[in-house]
């Protein structure tokens, strides 16, 4: 396995252009990849003013913030990762999207590289089982917003060798991450517990126990957390909460993981959160 120098990010969304800027700001040469030009141009205009934001808050110096951002190149395909020793997946919570990324990585980055995702609930050894190299996939769990949040949740799969374990955790170490290991089971740990909560919230709202408001300041000031769990929802987006929702129904058969039939209602409206203006909240 070759030292890692270049990683690529797959999807520039909310979490690949925030695996971008801490993998950058690590020293990493990055390539931050996407099908579509405008969610690069977003994505570069994120990772500025979340650099901005540093140089303010004087955690950076601008100089700093433009070696950072003149690490990273923007493509809009993925034939360029071919450059990369670590690639990370950060595409739509999909099952068939993903595998249909990691078949065409398989074929773009050299057999040595390591294939992570950023899936926040699909299992590892299913992805891995669509390339040629299960031994060198892992699951790489980034939290958002990637640059504040300290977790990185490592997941092997039943293939994944020790060395691609110790060299994507080192990786992870490198841009200011701590890691905990999950074991490949739907949802590993966080959403495991996390989305059961904010699905019970949407529950609570459904059932009339309380108003959006009163749920999330009851969570807030009642349990000290930084954001309610209807907040949070809009915050990760409710077509993801959703997602993750049918992967442990599904995955773990069990009835007390049935999505709320208001959050499905929500994402078939539309209401996604705060990337669409209009969630639990309108922004
Ligand atoms: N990107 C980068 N930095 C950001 C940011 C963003 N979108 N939003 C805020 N920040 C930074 C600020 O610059 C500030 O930095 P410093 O501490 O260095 O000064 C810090 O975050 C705090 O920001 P603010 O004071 O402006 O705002 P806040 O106190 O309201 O915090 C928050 C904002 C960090 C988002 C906070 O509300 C929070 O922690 N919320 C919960 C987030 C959470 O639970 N994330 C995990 C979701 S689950 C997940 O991601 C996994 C999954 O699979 C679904």
């Amino acid at each position: 396995m070759n030292e890692i120098r270049t990683i690529g990010v797959v999807g520039a969304g909310q979490m690949g252009n925030g695996i971008a800027h801490v993998a950058a700001q690590a020293g990493y040469d990055v390539i931050c990849s996407d099908v579509f030009p405008s969610a690069l141009d977003k994505a570069a205009a994120v990772i500025q003013k979340n650099l901005g934001r540093q140089v303010k808050k004087e955690k950076i110096t601008q100089a700093d913030a433009d070696a950072i951002f003149g690490r990273i190149r923007f493509e809009n395909s993925t034939g360029p990762l071919e450059a990369c020793e670590l690639v990370v997946e950060a595409a739509t919570e999909r099952v068939d999207l993903k595998f249909q990324i990691f078949e065409d990585l398989s074929k773009i980055v050299p057999a040595g590289g390591i294939l992570a995702s950023n899936t926040s609930s699909i299992s590892i050894t299913a992805i891995a089982a669509h390339t040629d190299r299960p031994d060198k996939v892992i699951g790489m769990h980034f939290m958002n917003p990637v640059p504040v949040m300290k977790l990185v949740e490592i997941i092997r799969g039943l293939a994944t060798s020790q060395e691609t374990y110790d060299a994507t955790v080192a990786a992870s170490k490198a841009m200011g991450k701590t890691t905990v290991d999950g074991r490949d089971m739907p949802g590993f740990i966080v959403n495991r517990v996390l989305m059961p909560y904010i699905n019970e919230a949407a529950y609570a709202l459904y059932e009339s126990i309380g108003s959006v408001e009163d749920i999330d300041a009851a969570m807030k000031l009642g349990t000290n957390v930084p954001m309610g769990p209807l907040q949070l929802a809009d915050f990760i987006g409710l077509d993801t909460c959703l997602a993750i929702m049918n992967v442990l129904h599904g995955g773990l058969g069990d009835s007390k993981y049935r999505p709320c039939p208001l959050l499905v209602k929500y994402v078939e409206a539309g209401w996604l959160g705060r990337k669409t203006g209009r969630g639990f909240y309108t922004y």
